[in-house]
């Protein structure tokens, strides 16, 4: 395997579409809709997820975010939250068409990131 996992994300352009489609995804999972209904500001919330996928998956471009941390502290986001967010994620990766390789290599990343996020 001689891409890394940006290349195969098809870069900016192809996680730009899975990021809307994510977002679209949890707007419509009846477990999670509220906490993404009342984001303030959606557009700078996708380019923090654009931004945060891209720099992690060994892309050109820095994260300018919080870190996971500060970014969901006071949300208490239970186990079956955080399920319902992977299960949009990935559901979004199958819709465009990514390799069972690319799937497993992104459900690593968010399993790794399971005790920044939840309960905080
Ligand atoms: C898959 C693991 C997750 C990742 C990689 C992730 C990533 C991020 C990022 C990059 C931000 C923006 C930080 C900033 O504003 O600087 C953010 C904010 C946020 N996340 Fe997550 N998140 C994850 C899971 C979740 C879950 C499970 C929920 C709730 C069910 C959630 C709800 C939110 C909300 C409500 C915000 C605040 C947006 C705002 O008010 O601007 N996140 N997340």
């Amino acid at each position: 395997m001689n891409q890394t996992l940006y290349q195969r994300l098809r870069e900016a352009e192809g996680i730009r579409l899975l990021v809307d489609d994510v977002m679209a995804a949890h707007l419509a999972n009846p477990l999670i809709k509220t906490r993404f209904e009342n984001i303030k500001d959606l557009e700078r919330a996708k380019r923090m997820a654009r931004e945060f996928f891209g720099a992690g998956a060994g892309g050109p471009a820095p994260y300018t975010g919080k870190d996971m941390v500060a970014a969901h502290t006071g949300m208490n986001i239970s186990e079956q939250e955080y399920l319902a967010a992977t299960d949009d994620i990935l559901g979004a990766m199958d819709k465009h068409h990514y390799d069972e390789e690319t799937k497993k290599d992104v459900l690593a990343i968010i399993y790794s990131l399971k005790n920044h996020i939840m309960r905080k």
